[in-house]
């Protein structure tokens, strides 16, 4: 047997090793998110429905079970404001409470101190969680876009960084957050597996990947879930990567699913930013791209308020309804936010529903960039 059919049996053995149990204690909505959002609406309660326990769903065929929505903590570090590390930790500790056991960090974020922050929270409760991060990028001076390494060196070298920060022996779910072009994907996903065969990491993700590379990784070592941009006002996965995950097994884990703030209705200019504020590089947020996108998400809200939920919550609850296999990762700092998503989760849309969601935000309606211009030319299509 080569050295590569060996090294990929050992690791599709590894992929099988049991994972700790990960049922968590249903969640009971109490706590203020109905309070914030019965106020953004004028008195109009959205839903009355304290929560069964959290919903669950399966990344990938072989991959874990995880809630049916999950936590972005990237904003918590970096991007949208400023940091609260206090508040970010409450929010940690409740969507824990709430049946979250899906938390998304990375090794760029902040950088570093994102991973530090989680590690501080999974003190004590590491096996009820399913912690996900990423390696790949390479932080260069704060405020300047971030290297790419997907060399196998950086690899190994950002996995043990990563595992001293998260305070953990073993990441569930560790990422290549962006493809190398210098280094062919077969060789970062086979320093990937070997994380896998030593027992580093359970499970390989990919993030922005065309199908091709993808294709060419899963036949290195399976897959378990792929994340990319995904929401109402972006829906490039559905012509190309998200078939490609079907047909071959593999979770789907849709980032910036509020496209960053402004479908949750609540960005409305620039100004209101702060200083550092990604999204004022980003150029469906420029001038006038804004204001039209902005007609899309007040119709998406008068929807919403017919519906009687958030603007939020039909959003995610969209994304939701788009498969059982795709497990959102909304991110915020604060617990209002935390709770109102989360409970986007108990809310079903029927096809008429869905209709109008489509309606109020067709395909490809929204003007300007998803991303910053160096995101851009990072994107691996
Ligand atoms: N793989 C990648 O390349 C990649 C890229 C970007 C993000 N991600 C991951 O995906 C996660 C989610 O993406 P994202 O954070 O970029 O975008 P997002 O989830 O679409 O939006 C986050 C923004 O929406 C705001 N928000 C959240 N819930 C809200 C609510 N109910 N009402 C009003 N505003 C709300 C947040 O505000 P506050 O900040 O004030 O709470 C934050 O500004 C990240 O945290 C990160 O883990 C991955």
């Amino acid at each position: 047997m080569s050295a590569v059919a060996t090294e990929r049996k050992r690791a599709k053995g590894s992929q099988r090793r049991p994972l700790t149990p990960n049922e968590i204690a249903p969640g009971v909505y109490v706590g203020n998110w109905q309070d914030a959002v019965s106020q953004r609406y004028g008195g109009v309660n959205p839903s009355d429905r304290r929560g069964p326990s959290m919903k669950r769903r399966s990344l990938g065929r072989q991959g874990p079970r995880v809630s049916a929505i999950g936590l972005g903590c990237m904003g918590m570090s970096q991007s949208y404001g400023v940091p609260d590390d206090a508040e970010s930790m409450a929010t940690l500790e409740r969507a824990f409470e709430l049946g979250v056991n899906f938390f998304d960090t990375a090794d760029a974020y902040g950088p570093f101190t994102n991973e530090e922050l989680l590690g501080r929270f999974l003190r004590g409760r590491r096996d009820d969680i399913v912690v996900a991060t990423k390696c790949g990028f390479v932080p260069t001076s704060p405020g300047h876009p971030n290297a790419i390494d997907g060399s196998p060196e950086h690899i190994r070298a950002a996995c043990e960084a990563s595992l001293r920060r998260l305070g953990v022996r073993t990441i569930d779910l560790y990422y290549l957050h962006r493809i190398d072009p210098r280094v062919p994907i077969e060789e970062s996903v086979r320093a990937m597996a070997e994380l896998v065969r030593d027992g580093k990491v359970r499970h390989l993700g990919l993030s922005e990947v065309s199908p091709r590379t993808l294709r060419r990784a899963h036949a290195i070592h399976p897959i378990t879930a792929v994340q990319s941009e995904y929401s109402l006002w972006t829906r490039g996965p559905e012509e190309g990567i998200l078939p490609v995950c079907r047909e071959l097994g593999i979770g789907f884990v849709p980032y910036s699913p509020l496209g960053r703030g402004a479908l949750a209705g609540t960005v409305r200019s620039l100004e209101g930013l702060p200083e550092h504020d990604f999204r004022r590089n980003v150029s469906r947020f420029g001038p006038g791209n804004l204001e039209r996108n902005l007609g899309l998400v007040d119709r998406l809200g008068d929807v919403a308020r017919a519906r009687g939920v958030t603007t939020a919550q039909l959003a995610l609850a969209w994304v939701l309804a788009r498969g059982e296999d795709i497990v959102p990762i909304p991110g915020t700092k604060r617990r209002t936010y935390l709770e109102e998503n989360v409970a986007a989760t108990e809310i079903e849309l029927s096809p008429g529903d869905r209709a109008r969601i489509e309606e109020a935000v067709p395909k490809g309606s929204a003007v300007g960039e998803r991303t910053t211009p160096w995101g851009k030319a990072l994107l691996d299509e």
